[in-house]
């Protein structure tokens, strides 16, 4: 008992819990999921995979993503990406709900599977389903020789590292990191993008993990946040474009491991039914950083103030228009806007592991969720 709990410390490497460890080592994760697979400066993308399909992924009709959970909603950031860079329609699915819908599948759908563990059994269910239509089946796995990289035509590792935490952190952003080379490759391949917009995307994404280490040095200043709303009862996270997604996985964390009632929202989609919850006592936190929605979520704090709502921004450094308004406001750097999930996500993460930790709660643990779903 005393060595096993001696082990688990040197397996947590001085971080009391694995999911704090495992939100540190993002910038070192984020750089092994790219690294040989991008160098900025020649303009150049390598992943075989993609490259041997060039030109299934070249003519394909529709791109399908399937998964669960945390990467669904990588899915859903992969889904901007893909259609604002390559031009090919995406759609997201739910693989619970995917595999039992009747979809239409063609020959010419290319069918990506998003998962961490590459067991998740709904996940596995829908490529099955996928490639009996004729679909040919693109994997994104962190966990090599899983049955989902198995099963699949061609894929990409994200090489996150093993992820001990049942919270999703670091395979998040090893996903997006992956789906973003993928779409930057498939854009090169049908020439939707202009060669110099592509490789200043690409010079952006190798300045990502040191961005990720700067919005890393939040932490103690969110923790100070975390004490004053660590009783709040429900949440609401609000994002528009690129950051839609990143307030679905905000609000998920904290369900996740504090068990606090938190929804996540298109901002603009509040004024359709959330915005009937906020009042002096309903913390809202915003994902308002300079991009080209900014203006359209300036007012959607407006909104929430004229209610009284406690705003909580993520901006980019610099912002003078939303300090104004917000009661806290977290700046995180700058970057391509696509990119940004990658960089907004983290504040995010840290508020739900320190909320969860003031609470007592079991944050690698917690209570009626696993770490990989293999059951339906
Ligand atoms: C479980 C985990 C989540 C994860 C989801 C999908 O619910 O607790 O963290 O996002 O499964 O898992 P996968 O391994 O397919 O990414």
């Amino acid at each position: 008992q005393k060595l096993e709990l001696e082990l688990e410390a040197i397996e947590k490497g001085g971080y009391p819990h694995f999911m704090l460890k495992e939100i540190f080592e993002q910038p070192r994760s984020i750089m092994d999921s790219m690294r040989g697979r991008l160098v900025a400066e020649n303009t150049q993308l390598t992943m075989s995979s993609i490259r041997e399909y060039a030109t299934r992924f070249k003519n394909a009709d529709r791109i399908i993503i399937v998964a669960c959970g945390t990467s669904w909603h990588a899915g859903l950031v992969a889904e901007y990406m893909i259609e604002e860079f390559a031009r090919i329609p995406v759609e997201v699915e739910y693989a619970s709900e995917f595999r039992y819908r009747n979809p239409v599948i063609r020959e010419g759908d290319i069918v990506v599977a998003i998962s961490q563990s590459g067991e998740t059994a709904d996940t596995l269910a829908a490529l099955e389903l996928a490639k009996s239509k004729g679909a040919m089946i693109f994997g994104v796995c962190n966990v090599v020789g899983s049955s989902i990289a198995r099963a699949t035509d061609a894929g990409a590792y994200t090489h996150a590292g093993p992820e001990i935490g049942v919270a999703s952190t670091k395979a998040f952003t090893a996903q997006v990191t992956v789906l973003s080379l993928i779409a930057m490759m498939i854009a090169e391949m049908r020439g939707t993008m202009e060669l110099s917009a592509l490789r200043q995307l690409m010079l952006e994404m190798e300045k990502i993990p040191a961005k990720v280490e700067q919005a890393l040095q939040l932490d103690k200043e969110i923790q100070a946040i975390s004490e004053i709303f660590k009783d709040a009862t429900n949440f609401i996270y609000l994002g528009r474009g690129y950051n839609f997604p990143v307030a679905l996985e905000g609000a998920l964390k904290l369900k996740e491991i504090s068990y606090i009632h938190a929804e996540g929202y298109p901002a603009a989609e509040m004024k359709h039914g959330p915005i009937a919850l906020i009042d002096e006592n309903m913390p809202v936190v915003v994902i308002a950083t300079k991009d080209s929605s900014y203006e359209k979520i300036v007012s959607n704090v407006q909104e929430v103030r004229a209610r009284k709502g406690r705003v909580i921004a993520i901006v980019t450094e610099g912002d003078t228009v939303i300090p104004q308004m917000a009661e806290f406001v977290i700046e995180v750097p700058n970057t391509h806007e696509a990119l940004m999930p990658l960089i907004s996500v983290i504040p995010l993460q840290l508020l739900s592991y320190h909320i969860a930790v003031l609470r007592g709660c079991n944050v690698d643990q917690p209570r009626n969720l696993a770490k990989s779903v293999t059951v339906e």
